[in-house]
């Protein structure tokens, strides 16, 4: 018997994310497949998305059955605009008919299939009139949520409509490492409040046409701490990038007003939320010198050159939760994982992070479920293959999978729907 207080309530959803550019391989329409082509040296290792986990050609069941094996009861996966809309009003029947293939598959196999309309990669078409900075973005992203809703809508449990859209300003247009690779503090926010706008008009079209489908967004939401917290500068510059990356954004979803520096008044994604997606990797020691630039300095961290996770807690994660907890609507993990070539620390991060989660469930905090970020090793955009976040190992070269020890520790936790005995060793 498991005692009470370790189990998870029944309901509770147990699974893994992934995304269409990520998995789906060939998606020759999109911004991303274009910005890989042209700028190869940006793409760590030089190995690009190409036919990726082979999803779209034939494998996306195939991995699917191996979650239902692992215990899963949920996915999140994402739509691949471009496909579906590969010319501006041309929806592609045979784009729909695979997603419904797909969709149909997973819910038969008993998982529970969230659904992102949107996870960064935008349509060629869509890119080169100006991306989300383009005046048509919001009409032309509104029509395609209703085009996802009609078709779609009767085979997902819930809409998720954009994924990160800090990290898509951020990567895309301050730090311009991903397309369109600009470094413009203006545009990053200019492109912020539209994907928000985007948010707002894609929720009123999902409702409207599938009234009973909870829509919601995912966000990433890091943690950030002064490295010496003594320090005045450490303690402003931290403040400012959690209000930059965090809190102005938390702010316009919570009260409906659009803040500072991204623009005043009311915002269009007032009130429009059903729940929300919480994406959380690690937290962020902020460092400030005389005469420099605030710096991310915590140690372990998970990081490459280019990119940088944040040290992994379990502790900043229950506390991010419990922020969310302050919109008061339910919260849904949508990605949470490591990258660990070896899966050497991915099982105890697994074990700790879903303690958390138990934490602030027995708080009282509405959490739906929890999403592991990702299914499957896949490709990790600007870091390309070279940081494998799955619980299933995969060579894109030969395309075997393998199952990996963290796997199964989420397995045996999602089976027994509790959390382990306290002093199990995971690995
Ligand atoms: C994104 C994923 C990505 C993961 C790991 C998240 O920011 O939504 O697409 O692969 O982080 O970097």
């Amino acid at each position: 018997m498991i005692p009470e207080s370790r189990t998870f309530p029944e309901d509770f959803l147990w699974g893994a994310s992934t995304s269409s550019h990520q998995v789906e391989g060939d998606n020759t329409a999109n911004d991303w497949w274009a910005w890989e082509h042209q700028r190869p040296e940006l793409i760590r290792g030089g190995r690009l998305s190409g036919a990726a986990a082979e999803w779209w050609s034939h494998r996306a069941e195939h991995d699917l059955d191996l979650a239902v094996d692992l215990g899963h009861n949920a996915h999140r996966l994402s739509l691949e605009w471009s496909r579906l809309e590969p010319e501006p009003g041309v929806v592609s029947s045979r784009a729909l008919d695979r997603y419904r293939q797909i969709l149909d598959h997973a819910s038969r196999r008993g998982l529970k299939v969230f659904v992102n309309i949107n996870h960064f990669t935008l349509p060629g078409w869509f890119a080169e009139r100006g991306g989300w900075l383009s005046p048509e973005a919001i009409p032309r992203f509104r029509a395609y949520a209703r085009m996802c809703a009609l078709e779609l809508g009767d085979l997902v449990s819930a809409f998720l409509t954009i994924n990160e859209p800090s990290v898509l300003a951020y990567k895309g247009y301050l730090q311009g490492m991903w397309p369109p690779g600009a470094r413009n503090l203006r545009l990053a926010g200019r492109c912020l409040a539209r994907q928000l706008d985007g948010h707002g008009a894609a929720y009123v079209e999902i409702k409207r046409n599938r009234p009973d489908v909870p829509v919601g967004i995912a966000i990433n939401v890091p943690s950030f701490d002064p490295s010496r917290p003594g320090r005045i500068r450490d303690r402003l510059s931290s403040g400012m990038l959690d209000w930059l990356i965090n809190g102005a954004l938390l702010y316009e979803l919570r009260n409906g007003r659009r803040a500072p520096p991204f623009g005043l008044g009311l915002s269009s994604a007032r009130r429009m939320l059903d729940f929300v997606g919480l994406n959380f990797y690690g937290m962020y020691e902020v460092r400030h010198e005389w005469g420099g630039r605030p710096r991310l300095v915590q140690r372990p961290t998970i990081a490459t050159e280019t990119a940088d996770w944040g040290r992994p807690s379990a502790e900043r994660f229950e506390r991010v939760l419990l922020r969310l907890a302050q919109l008061k609507i339910p919260i849904l993990v949508t990605e949470n994982g490591l990258f660990d070539p070896d899966d050497a620390q991915r099982p105890q991060y697994i074990v700790d992070h879903v303690a958390a989660v138990h934490r602030v469930l027995q708080k009282g905090v509405d959490v739906l479920g929890y999403c592991h970020w990702s299914l499957i090793d896949n490709f990790e955009w600007a870091q390309g293959w070279t940081a494998p976040f799955g619980l299933i190992g995969l060579d894109p070269r030969d395309q075997s999978r393998t199952i990996k020890r963290s796997a199964q520790v989420l397995q045996s936790i999602a089976r027994s729907n509790a959390l382990p005995e306290p002093g199990w060793d995971p690995r």
